[in-house]
């Protein structure tokens, strides 16, 4: 390891390069996530101190500079056509019949089959290997300049490794995977913002963001797998491109797989097909590309789309079938919605029976009546949907729907707040909303109470021997074996599913009480900013918006829920049934445990007696001087030697900002 702070720059610089090729270039990581975390820590400060050897390539220059006013217009020097599609077998066996009469191929022909991914199609513009430029496809010749925005893809490298010099052009699909979609989706109902339909349009969103900032904070990937303009890579099959990808660090598909003959692209396809299910991040079908090069240039292109490759696609995730009702649910905040009961069909494979309409709004927007038939879909996991109505098939026998005044439930009178598109039904004690209270807090990433589901939830208020949340942890083994269909052995296992969901951690409890806007992203916040229950219970507005990202929506739903009596009264009955209001002990003290830390230098929130107090309460030992045997080195203001020998030693080096960071309930 050097010393000297440029050396040091240049070698972390290369080390996070390396690692990071074998991370999202050859998917083969050496080091552990911690690790790399430490030496990309460790450059980050470097830098800090020593801006002159900051550099372009840097993986610390991912983000940067002020939002933009529009994007500039980017030409491709190749035009980036699009694909021809085969939406069946037979279409595909044309393909191939075609493809080999052009070349007067007896034999069957190699074909490299990979994933259609339904992202956005970019181009990287590589200059002596360093990332240059970046663009969307647009109209496939000329699109706009987002090469700001792409930086922020951790999984495009800034710099290649062994680039051949001058100018490459790899282009690739940005896509967003389906479990970041639906979490991206959740944080934004939780803030009241408008939902993405699906990852494509949530990825196409993120990557058109005026303000680069923005995308870095969606966890956007990339795929590469074709070339524009390539001044000096020699290849003589597509194969072997994707080959030099994946050793100059560009990501390519682990799926991809090169296939011989028409009937081994049908079994792809097939195989493909089953997989969709599982995959991370969707995909619309395949594409299937003629392998060898001097194939594809006998081949040519038609004016939109080259002869050598084409796309075969998966069966369409929408289909028509009939609104058989309307039901009307109530959930746990009273919001009534209004749910399609269809005919049942098959959407790419999966019974659909049910669509949200959302709310009356929607219902007018798209004319929905009862007895229409509809355009269905069905977009990664979510829910299904309506996509419009077959005016043509109207017979007018159709019913318009208006949502009830009456809760379906309690028959309580709903409102409809000025400013929402909701209506509710504001009985606290609406059988519908205690059902989906108690559900929602027994659930996995609530209080985990394993057991606890749906119909027995039904049966418990039906029962009358729960009302509220706190009611569960009064309840006796003897009264839920004396429920309907109850084993013993089931009461017993439900009751300590209950114990032991007292000691959840407190972010848990929050998100677990079902108060409006406070989804688990928002109740992490809230319980970093407050600590204990009993602070942000008492919290006003203006202090809940003193936090990062809470505005005043969600600051007037957590104090109108906080002020609100009966709510209060729950919360003082769940602290003395000995459900946790506070981080525990165990939660905290074993942070630091068996783990050695050394100050130096000067902090600002904390005195030395104060931080020393602190890592004992966290379970750990101060000490004076750094040895191989030091965990961390917190370093503050004006550190010296110590930070040096830290260093030397190669001790992870901790900020104040990022010892505050980890030391949070
Ligand atoms: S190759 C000339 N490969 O599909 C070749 N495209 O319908 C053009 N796409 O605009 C593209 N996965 O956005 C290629 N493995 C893949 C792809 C792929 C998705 C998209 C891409 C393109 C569209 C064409």
């Amino acid at each position: 390891m050097s010393s000297r702070p440029e050396e040091r720059i240049r070698e972390l610089r290369d080390l996070i390069h390396y690692h990071n090729t074998r991370y999202y270039g050859l998917d083969d990581p050496e080091i552990s996530d911690a690790e790399f975390d430490r030496l990309m820590r460790e450059l980050v400060e470097l830098e800090q101190r020593f801006p002159e050897f900051v550099t372009a390539d840097s993986p610390t220059q991912r983000i940067g500079g002020a939002p933009l006013e529009a994007f500039p217009p980017a030409l491709h020097t190749v035009p980036m056509l699009s694909l021809e599609n085969a939406l069946s077998e037979e279409e595909l066996l044309a393909f191939d019949q075609r493809t080999r009469r052009a070349l007067g191929s007896e034999e069957e022909i190699d074909y490299v089959c990979e994933p259609k991914l339904d992202g956005l199609a970019v181009e990287l513009v590589y200059i002596d290997g360093l990332f240059t430029l970046g663009s969307t496809r647009g109209d496939g010749y000329t699109g706009e300049e987002i090469t700001r925005n792409l930086r922020t893809i951790k999984s495009i490298p800034l710099k290649l490794n062994n680039a051949p010099p001058g100018r490459l052009e790899v282009r690739g699909e940005v896509i967003l995977g389906i479990r970041e979609f639906e979490t991206l989706n959740r944080e934004r109902q939780e803030r009241g913002e408008s939902l993405f339909a699906n990852p494509r349009n949530a990825a196409a969103g993120s990557l058109r963001q005026l303000d680069a900032l923005i995308t870095a904070g969606r966890p956007l990937a990339i795929f590469c797998y074709g070339i524009g303009q390539a001044e000096a890579l020699p290849f003589t099959t597509h194969a072997e491109m994707l080959e030099s990808f994946r050793s100059m660090g560009l990501r390519v598909n682990p799926l991809i797989e090169r296939v011989r003959g028409a009937g081994a692209v049908l079994a792809y396809h097939r195989a493909m097909g089953e997989r969709r299910g599982q995959l991370p991040y969707e995909i619309d079908g395949i594409v299937v590309k003629v392998d060898r090069v001097s194939q594809q240039e006998e081949l040519g292109a038609r004016s939109r789309s080259p002869r050598w490759a084409i796309a075969f696609k998966f069966p369409a995730r929408q289909e028509v079938t009939r609104v058989l009702n309307i039901q009307v649910q109530v959930g746990r905040t009273g919001t009534l919605t209004p749910v399609a009961i269809l005919q049942p069909v098959q959407v790419g494979g999966v019974s659909v029976s049910r669509a949200t309409l959302h709310n009356q709004d929607e219902i007018d927007r798209k004319d929905i009546r009862i007895g229409d038939w509809v355009v269905v879909q069905r977009a990664g996991d979510v829910i299904p949907e309506i996509v419009k109505v077959v005016e043509s098939r109207r017979t007018g026998d159709e019913r318009p729907f208006l949502l009830p005044e009456a809760c379906p439930v309690c028959g309580s009178h709903t409102v409809r707040p000025e400013d929402e598109a909701a209506r509710r039904c504001i009985n606290l004690s609406c059988p519908a909303q205690v059902k989906e209270r108690i559900f929602h807090f027994a659930s996995k990433r609530a209080m985990d109470i394993d057991g606890l589901g749906e119909k027995l939830v039904d049966q418990l208020v039906e029962n009358g021997l729960v009302r509220d949340v706190a009611d569960l942890y009064a309840l006796t083994r003897a009264q839920l074996a004396g429920l309907e269909r109850m084993a013993e052995k089931s009461a017993a296992n439900i009751i300590a599913a209950i114990e032991a969901s007292r000691s959840r951690p407190l972010e848990r409890l929050l998100f677990a009480l079902g108060i409006r806007h406070v989804g688990e992203h928002v109740a992490r916040l809230l319980i970093e900013a407050f600590g204990t229950m009993e602070r942000l219970m008492s919290a006003h507005s203006e202090e809940l918006m003193q936090v990062h990202e809470i505005g005043p929506q969600v600051a007037e739903s957590v104090t109108d829920f906080f002020t609100t009596p009966e709510n209060g009264r729950v919360i003082e009955r769940l602290r003395q049934a000995g459900v946790e209001m506070a981080p525990s002990r165990a939660q905290r003290g074993d942070l630091f445990a068996g783990k050695t830390l050394v100050l130096t230098g000067t902090l600002s929130s904390y005195t030395r007696e104060e931080a020393e107090k602190l890592i004992l309460a966290l379970g750990g030992r101060p000490a004076s001087s750094v040895s191989s045997k030091t965990s961390y080195v917190i370093a503050g203001e004006a550190a010296g030697s110590k930070l040096d020998k830290a260093r030397a030693l190669g001790i992870p080096v901790l900020t104040e900002a990022e010892f505050k960071e980890m030391i949070k309930a």
